[in-house]
C-alpha cells in the first residue's frame, strides 16, 4: 500500500503505535492526543529527509517533542541534516488569565513574571536538542531559509498578517508530491476563515489526506506553487465575495455535521468582523 493511502488509515491510532519516553506526554500542550500521534507518526514514517520538519507555533514544546520524537525513531533520515524547525514568540501576555491558569496554574507551574515562556519549551525538548531549532520572535520576522519543506505543522496562522507570511514565505519551500502540510486551525470554529479559503484557492496544488476529527486537516501538496499563484492567496488579494464562495465550496467537502458546523462559524466570523470593519 502507498504511504498515503496507509495515512488515510490513521495507523497512529494503531495499539501498536506507542510513543513514550522523555516525559513527552506531560508536556503542556493545545493539541489532541490524536495530534501527538499523529505528528509523532509522520515525523517517524513520512519523512524521508527530502527537506526539513516545521513545527509554526510551538509554544510549551508539545507539537515540537513529538515531531522530534519521530525523527528520532526515524530509520530514513540523515540525523544530522534534518531538523524540527521551531517557531513561536515565547511570550504569553501576563493579562492572558485563562491560558496561564489552564496551562501554568493547572500544571503547579509558576508563571514566569516576564512572559517569557522560552525556558518552559527549552526544558521539555532539551531531550532531543541534537533535533531542534528554536526560532523566537514573530514569524512575520523570519524568512524560511534552511531549504525544502517535507512536514510543515502550522499553529499560528493566527492573522491574516501572519497568514499573509506563511503562504508567502514557507508555502514557496513545499516540495510538490511529496510535503505534507499540516492546518492546526483549520477545524476549529473561532479560526481565521483564511485556512479552509487558502485550501479552495489552492485546490488544484493541494489534495486532502486525513484529519484528526477537531483542529487538524492534513494535505498533500501535488503540484508547484509559483509566486503569482501564492501572491493571488494573500488575504488583501481575496475579494470578500470570493472568501464567501470559497467557503461554501469548502463547506460541501465536508459529511459530518460537527465539520460543516465549524465551518459555518468561521464563515459567520468573517462576515461579521467585515460588517465590523465596514461600519468603522
Ligand atoms: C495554539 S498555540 C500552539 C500550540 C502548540 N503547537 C502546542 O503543541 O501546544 C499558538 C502559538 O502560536 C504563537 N504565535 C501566534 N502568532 C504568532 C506570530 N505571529 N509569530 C510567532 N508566534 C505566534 C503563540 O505564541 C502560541 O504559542
Amino acid at each position: 500500500m502507498n504511504i498515503i493511502e496507509l495515512i488515510k488509515q490513521k495507523p497512529w491510532l494503531s495499539e501498536r503505535f506507542k510513543p513514550v519516553g522523555n516525559s513527552i506526554w506531560h508536556v503542556p500542550t493545545m493539541i489532541t492526543k490524536e495530534e501527538k500521534l499523529m505528528l509523532a507518526w509522520l515525523a517517524e514514517n513520512y519523512v524521508e529527509g527530502a527537506g526539513q520538519v516545521v513545527d509554526l507555533g510551538s509554544f510549551l514544546g508539545g507539537s515540537s517533542v513529538f515531531l522530534a520524537h519521530g525523527l528520532n525513531q526515524n530509520k530514513k533520515v540523515n540525523k544530522i541534516s534534518t531538523k524540527v524547525h521551531c517557531y513561536d514568540v515565547f511570550f504569553i501576555p501576563p493579562r492572558d488569565v485563562h491560558v496561564i491558569d489552564y496551562f501554568f496554574s493547572k500544571n503547579n507551574l509558576v508563571f514566569p513574571s516576564d512572559g517569557n515562556i522560552l525556558p518552559f519549551f527549552e526544558k521539555a525538548t532539551k531531550p532531543y536538542q541534537n533535533f531542534i531549532v528554536t526560532n523566537k520572535g514573530r514569524i512575520e520576522e523570519f524568512e524560511a531559509n534552511f531549504g525544502d519543506i517535507e512536514l510543515l505543522f502550522v499553529d499560528l496562522m493566527k492573522s491574516p498578517v501572519s497568514y499573509n507570511h506563511v503562504v508567502k514565505e514557507f508555502f514557496t519551500a513545499l516540495i510538490p508530491g511529496k510535503s505534507l502540510v499540516i492546518l492546526q486551525d483549520y477545524l476549529y470554529k473561532n479560526s481565521g476563515a483564511w485556512h479552509a479559503i487558502l485550501m479552495e484557492k489552492l485546490s488544484d496544488h493541494f489534495e486532502y489526506i486525513v484529519d484528526t476529527q477537531v483542529n487538524s486537516v492534513v494535505f498533500l501538496h501535488t503540484k508547484a506553487l509559483s509566486k503569482e499563484i501564492l501572491e493571488s492567496c494573500l488575504w488583501e488579494n481575496i475579494s470578500f465575495d470570493e472568501k464567501v464562495a470559497l467557503m461554501e465550496k469548502a463547506k460541501k467537502r465536508w459529511n459530518l455535521i460537527p465539520h460543516i458546523e465549524i465551518i459555518e462559524n468561521q464563515l459567520t466570523l468573517l462576515k461579521t468582523k467585515t460588517k465590523t470593519k465596514a461600519i468603522q
